[in-house]
């Protein structure tokens, strides 16, 4: 759907997140035809650039961040025209009133603070000192959202003394990929799983957020917030919900988050023997976690495992295990959902376990699978097996049709069109950051170190005898 012309500023316009992400999506969706040519991005940070100096920059950062095939010149300079750049001071004076000349009344206004938490106080005061926030305004905001619920909390009086809630937008991008909201369409679109999406017939739900990369070049941040705190409080935490919270009545924003709220307030604590920290070692050329983060000693987790219960009718006794991280062998995040064996075996013990498996890939080749067990072919009697009815998205829709769209470009158009369904709330955040901050305070009051795991494996081999404790056994990471 078209959206009505906007103006966005991105505070931390020269910074990473926005070469990377943000103005890639926003010229995906140009280049689509999906964003009026009366748009503006307005690019602004504390470097003394001039709009071509600043549009220079983004041409440069297209060309490293945007697809080859998607990237043609009148579309590159189409979207240019729509660029300015206003140097600024977030602290002081300097660059504000030179903003407010470039945001007009008319458009719909949003912020983007892809800026340090630290700044967002002084950047929402002074949208208000420079009568640039109205009711219609929309601020825009990124992880880290705190680092602990006291932290949090105090970012959200922060941004409540100057706007409301329903013009603040907590991105966490896992919510715009593709099969993220493909999930509430599975669930809540079909008839086929919801009858069987609770504890009688669920055995156990595995999400893993598997990545190969290490943490190099961002150890400064990292060190500080280790695994839990960079994807499980958020990343995993989303999925979790969709994954286990009731129907919302209706797909409208707080429908929907009051049913992930309950979901988050319904989780047990996490007991210490059902928690893996693990800690990447170097190997050949590759380097260690250590070396990455530039420390003689770390007690950081680069992967963690958990087993996590939900206290309510649907889900009490069928766990939730949850694993991510760095270095492992391969990049592959899905969630299944494992389904119990049949009550009785016709077939006898030698047709074997059988079970069926709902895979649901967020990346790589963004899809589902259901395992279904079937006759093996051929005179050779009643063999069972297993076989997958698999759909690829891309395949299934045509690639052509775009219809993989990256996670950034949709959320950030769906602040311009002023849906929150896919942020999170403020007390949604808050809840998350209460289950999260006593797991990691006894963590700091023990000096247990992570298990060291080879960069390249799936992690520490404790976070296999976890679930082999339990008769379970985690997917295997694919290469
Ligand atoms: C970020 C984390 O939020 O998500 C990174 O800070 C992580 O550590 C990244 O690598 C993963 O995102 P994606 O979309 O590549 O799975």
């Amino acid at each position: 759907i078209p959206v009505d012309p906007f103006d966005l500023t991105i505070f931390g316009g020269t910074g990473d997140l926005a070469r990377r992400k943000i103005l890639p999506g926003l010229y995906r969706r140009f280049r689509s035809g999906q964003m009026p040519e009366d748009s503006r991005i307005i690019g602004a940070a504390r470097s003394d650039l001039d709009d071509n100096q600043y549009r220079d920059e983004v041409r440069a950062a297209l060309k490293e961040f945007v697809d080859r095939d998607r990237l043609d010149d009148a579309s590159l300079e189409g979207f240019l025209d729509l660029i300015r750049y206003v140097s600024i001071d977030a602290m002081g004076d300097a660059g504000w009133k030179e903003l407010k000349a470039h945001v007009r009344p008319d458009h719909i206004s949003a912020f983007y603070f892809s800026v340090a938490p630290s700044l967002f106080g002084p950047l929402a005061e002074r949208l208000h000192a420079y009568g640039m926030a109205d009711q219609s305004t929309r601020i825009v905001v990124e992880k880290p959202f705190g680092r602990d619920l006291e932290s949090a909390r105090e970012l959200n009086r922060t941004l409540a003394e100057h706007f409301d809630e329903t013009q603040i937008y907590r991105i966490d991008h896992y919510l715009g990929k593709e099969t993220v909201q493909n999930l509430m369409a599975l669930r809540f679109g079909n008839v086929l799983f919801e009858p069987l999406w609770n504890s009688q017939y669920v055995d156990h739900i595995q999400i893993t957020v598997a990545e190969t990369v290490g943490v190099g070049g961002r150890g400064g941040y990292y060190d500080r917030s280790g695994a839990m705190r960079d994807m499980v409080q958020n990343h995993l935490m989303q999925l979790l919900c969709l994954i286990a919270m009731e129907p919302p009545s209706q797909f409208d924003p707080d429908a929907v988050r009051d049913e992930k709220l309950k979901a988050i307030r319904a989780l047990d604590p996490v007991k210490p023997d059902s928690i893996v920290r693990g800690q990447y070692t170097g190997k050949g050329s590759t380097p260690s976690y250590l070396e990455d983060v530039e420390a003689e000693e770390s007690n950081t987790e680069s992967f963690i495992a958990l087993k996590v219960n939900i206290s309510n009718w649907r889900w009490a006794g069928t766990p939730i295990y949850l694993r991510t991280g760095k270095r492992l062998k391969a990049r592959q995040s899905e969630i299944a959902v494992v389904f119990k064996d049949a009550p009785h075996s016709i077939f006898g013990a030698e047709a074997g376990r059988h079970r069926n498996i709902l895979t649901i890939r967020l990346q790589p080749n963004e899809g589902m699978t259901l395992g279904v067990t079937i006759k093996e072919p051929g005179p050779g009697g009643m063999r069972l097996i297993d076989v997958p009815l698999d759909m690829t998205f891309a395949e299934a829709l045509g690639a052509e049709n775009d219809q993989v769209t990256d996670a950034y470009e949709r959320l950030v158009m769906d602040v311009i069109r002023g849906n929150q369904t896919l942020f999170m709330r403020g007390d949604e955040v808050e809840a998350a950051w209460a289950w999260t901050d006593p797991i990691i305070e006894s963590w700091d009051s023990t000096d247990r170190k992570p298990f060291p795991y080879e960069p390249g494996s799936s992690g520490p081999e404790e976070s296999a005898m976890m679930l082999h404790r339990e008769n379970r056994r985690w997917r295997e990471i694919r290469e």
